[in-house]
């Protein structure tokens, strides 16, 4: 989405911001408003004076660096709002961070994120129950930059350790927010709440990143970390096989169920936008012709 944000992951923003200010190759570099300073085969005279790399606006929110992809004309404070979540701020919350590169679409590894029926199927071995797949009470709306609401799945303790948490029924809240990110977050047992939230990037036509944050209200010391980051990675690694694997281009048709009106509404609030005109063009890496006149 032209308007809209993508991002990168904090703790790497430093390294990419000088990798974003160097020329085309290491040791010609050019400016942070990328113009080129330096060409060892080319005197000072012959270099260009128009900016070589486009530079972007940039704000550091909950943990991970946003650029503004959208016009330069666009004044900051009409820009839509950075999906960010309170928790991500919050000193009462936990956060660990990580990436997941997909061979796969970045609309393909969207829409997986707002499937919450395949839980029970693709993550039965942690969270999912397939004995009991249902997804029950759903109840979504939609404002202008995204979809909100809530179902209920049927609990079961991830393993022993859980118990203490086990609760007949698991709320679960869940937002799907321009241009890709989705925040869910289940409610156990003693207001045990976890928050996965997850924003999937393009690389190109057919790769994407899901750059993620594993947010918890409970056990919230940094001892905790490597082990929810490593539960975290495992649950998105069983995404990856399965999504991996579709071929939905291939589809002819689908058929949706009402376990599938989170994707379907957010399919068409983004078309909205794409529709006026919002949308940005894949970078193109053939056709490049050069500066030089013959
Ligand atoms: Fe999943």
């Amino acid at each position: 989405m032209a308007q809209a944000e993508v991002l990168l992951d904090a703790r790497s923003f430093i390294p990419k911001l000088v990798q974003g200010g160097q020329g085309q190759y290491p040791g010609n570099p050019a400016n942070l408003m990328g113009v080129l300073q330096d060409a060892p085969s080319s005197s000072k005279g012959q270099l260009p004076k128009r900016p070589m790399v486009r530079t972007y606006p940039v704000e550091e929110r909950g943990g991970f660096i946003w650029l503004f992809f959208g016009s330069s004309s666009m004044p900051a404070e009409e820009r839509p709002p950075i999906p960010v979540i309170p928790e991500l701020e919050s000193s009462q919350w936990q956060a660990v961070y990580g990436e997941m590169e997909f061979e796969a679409p970045h609309w393909n590894v969207y829409d997986n994120a707002l499937d919450f029926a395949h839980i029970h199927y693709v993550h039965s071995g942690s969270f999912g129950n397939p004995d009991k797949p249902e997804i029950l009470d759903m109840d979504l709306k939609r404002d202008t930059f995204g979809i909100s609401g809530s179902f209920k799945i049927h609990n079961k303790p991830v393993s022993p350790l859980w118990q203490w948490t086990k609760v007949p029924f698991v709320p679960v809240q869940v937002q799907a927010l321009l241009p890709m990110t989705s925040a869910v977050r289940i409610t156990l047992g003693f207001g045990v709440q976890m928050i996965t939230y997850v924003n999937t990037v393009p690389i190109d036509e057919h790769r994407s990143i899901n750059r993620f944050c594993l947010i918890r209200n409970f056990a919230t010391s940094p001892v905790m970390d490597s082990f929810v980051e490593q539960e975290m990675l495992k649950i998105l690694g069983e995404d990856k096989v399965m999504v991996e694997s579709l071929k939905p281009e291939d589809t002819p048709f689908e058929v949706s169920l009402e376990a599938d009106l989170p994707q379907i509404m957010f399919r068409r609030l983004r078309q909205e936008w794409v529709d006026m005109g919002y949308a940005v063009s894949p970078a193109s890496t053939t056709g490049h012709a050069g500066s030089l006149s013959p």
